[in-house]
């Protein structure tokens, strides 16, 4: 969602601002714009993408070390030039950049319109600065004050950065609910809303809390108030992020590079975890509650999109090896259907971002209920990581394509050990399977290596589905949820309408959708429900449909049966979907490059969600 970048030091801020604003561009943005002071308070802002701002820039003066940028997705107002960010106050000496929303800004418009304010756009974040420019100017205040007293007004979510004319030395931060990171350098800061734009500058970066106000001045340490007005301590944390984590790499796009990325990501995300030697699985974030764990009477998954998916895949591992009830809901429907939830259920909230505003409004309804919430994050110091009571990152590294990856495998490879590491303290698993499936495990990353050695016959089966406007993906047990995030890939990046269904429920309504035109995609490895699923891939070919099979290596009757297939090296089946989501990945990322599309920007999504 929208990106914020600003920087005081002395080098030139446009070029810094504006490669920031690129680096912030995976996050999904619909304009952009940039304010600097050089004597007079410039700002520059248009629809369309960076490159459009800085066509539009072209030779306009650019100098100063001072300066804020913004990428907008649009909330409030279409996206156009006059909505974009950076919005100006009545008197034109402040300007003002902002992530979130301002829930009540028709109120307090509605009052500043009466006191003679009159507004050029149709934006909450417009209404914001205003109002700070009325406090400050009626109640005979320093801006520092002005701005903490109008956040005392404002109700929703915001993070923000400001720029006064009149103090070129000068950048107000503060952040509720929208994340906000400053970077440190020498004798210059960085502000940012992820630690994207700051990693090739400087290490030392400090994470805003909620209700927190950064005075930056030039010259001077970093000087944090809430907006009650307490003094804070800055705490300087250091960034375990490298350059390279966010760059191309030689790859066309992010999306690919992150789908091959993934033999490592997984290795990384249950190294020291799962410790075949050993015998044993040591999940340290959550050794603490292991006991609260272990007893629960209950689990419920959180997340959104592709984490919910995940989470799908964590109640077949859960309930199947460890025997508790588990429940996986979308954070955005949990969050306003009143649920039950006891003090002694567990809840687990996974996210990639972990910024994504229903999960983590979820949690807070969670933990106000008593019950214990552990975090599956990616992002290190995430609002999500920082509000759980216990959690394990992820470790896959940066995700910059919006279409999430290396996340999801991740992901389910920490269900996977959580799972496992209960189902043994719980006594649900016999001693020998649990080491079986914890060398299987183990030996994952070698297998995703292997379906990744054959892309090419992926990229040959996506010519076949390119020009379909429908597609089924199917999957049965484990594979469900895979089909589920098969489908949400393709339609996300190809914009090919795709729909998952557990293939069993293909006969009580989507049968009906099936021709000769229409690919259907079963996850057909061997497993439980193998031969119900081929019955299933009999059904779709009676009626004619394009059967596309992701069978286990050297299955040779469902290859009989189906039109393409894709095999995958034999394993457990519940570890199956960390390896056949893969080439569903790779299927979908060469339909929509073949389709033409923005694969890593695709339209009117956002990487990171932060409104609800
Ligand atoms: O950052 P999160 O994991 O909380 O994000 C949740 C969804 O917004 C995300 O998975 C989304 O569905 C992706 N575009 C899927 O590829």
């Amino acid at each position: 969602m929208c990106g914020i970048v600003a920087y005081i030091g002395n080098r030139e801020a446009y070029p810094i601002v504006m490669k920031g604003l690129r680096r912030l561009e995976y996050r999904g943005y619909d304009s952009a714009g940039i304010a600097l002071i050089d004597k007079e308070l410039l700002v520059y802002k248009c629809k369309g993408k960076v490159d459009d701002l800085e066509y539009f820039i072209g030779t306009q003066n650019t100098l100063g070390n001072i300066g804020i940028g913004h990428t907008r997705w649009a909330t409030h107002g279409v996206p156009n030039d006059v909505n974009a960010h950076p919005h100006y106050s009545q008197a034109k000496d402040l300007t003002i950049i902002h992530n979130g929303i301002i829930e009540n800004y028709n109120a307090i418009k509605k009052a500043l319109t009466l006191r003679g304010h009159t507004f050029t756009s149709d934006t909450d974040t417009e209404v914001l600065i205003h109002l700070i420019e009325d406090i400050r100017n009626n109640a005979k205040v320093d801006l520092v004050e002005a701005v903490r007293l109008a956040l005392n007004e404002a109700v929703g979510a915001y993070a923000i950065v400001i720029l006064s004319k009149d103090n070129p030395n000068q950048l107000i931060a503060a952040r509720k609910s929208s994340p906000l990171v400053i970077g440190i350098g020498v004798d210059e800061f960085f502000c940012a809303s992820d630690a994207t734009p700051i990693i090739e500058y400087t290490k030392n970066v400090v994470y805003l809390n909620d209700e927190e106000i950064a005075v930056i001045n030039r010259g001077e340490e970093l000087k944090i108030i809430t907006t009650k007005n307490i003094a804070k301590t800055p705490y300087v944390q250091e960034l375990e992020l490298n350059i390279e984590a966010i760059e191309k790499g030689g790859y066309e796009h992010f999306m690919l590079k992150e789908i091959f990325e993934q033999p490592r990501s997984i290795r990384d995300s249950i190294r020291g975890r799962v410790l075949v030697d050993q015998g044993l699985i040591k999940l340290g974030g959550i050794t603490e509650y292991s006991q609260k764990i272990v007893n629960a009477k209950r689990i419920i998954i959180i997340g959104c999109g592709t984490s919910w998916h995940a989470g799908l895949v964590g109640e077949y591992l859960i309930e199947d090896l460890a025997r508790i009830p588990v429940e996986v809901e979308y954070a955005s429907e949990f969050r306003y259907r009143n649920p039950i939830i006891n003090e002694d259920d567990v809840v687990i909230a996974i996210s990639q971002s972990g910024e994504t505003a229903d999960t983590l409004a979820a949690i807070e309804l969670a933990k106000s209920k008593g019950a214990l919430v552990y975090g599956i994050c990616n992002v290190a110091g995430s609002s999500i990581a920082r509000t759980t009571h216990a959690g394990s990152y992820t470790h896959a590294g940066p995700e910059i394509g919006v279409a999430s990856t290396k996340a999801f495998t991740a992901q389910v490879a920490i269900l996977t050990a959580f799972a496992l590491s209960v189902a043994k303290q719980r006594g649900t698993i016999n001693e020998s399977r649990y080491q079986q499936l914890l060398i299987e495990l183990d030996t994952v990353p070698e297998l995703v290596e292997k379906v990744l050695l054959q892309s090419d016959k992926t990229k040959a089966i996506a010519a076949i589905m390119k020009d379909a406007p429908n597609s089924l993906y199917l999957g049965r047990g484990y594979s469900f949820p895979v089909a589920l995030e098969g489908a949400l890939k393709l339609k996300e990046i190809s914009y090919i309408h795709a729909e998952g269904y557990p293939a069993a429920e293909m006969k009580h309504g989507p049968i009906a959708l099936i021709d000769e035109e229409m690919p259907v995609v079963v996850i057909a490895t061997k497993g439980a429900n193998y031969e119900k699923v081929v019955s299933n891939i009999q059904e779709v070919k009676a009626r004619k449909g394009i059967i596309i099979a992701v069978v286990t290596e050297g299955d040779e009757h469902a290859a009989l049966l189906a039109d393409y297939i894709i095999e995958i090296p034999e394993s457990d089946e519940c570890l199956v979907p960390i390896i056949s989501v893969v080439p569903l990945q790779l299927l979908s990322y060469y339909i929509a490059v073949m389709r033409g599309c923005n694969v890593d920007q695709p339209r009117n999504l956002a990487k990171s969600v932060t409104v609800e």
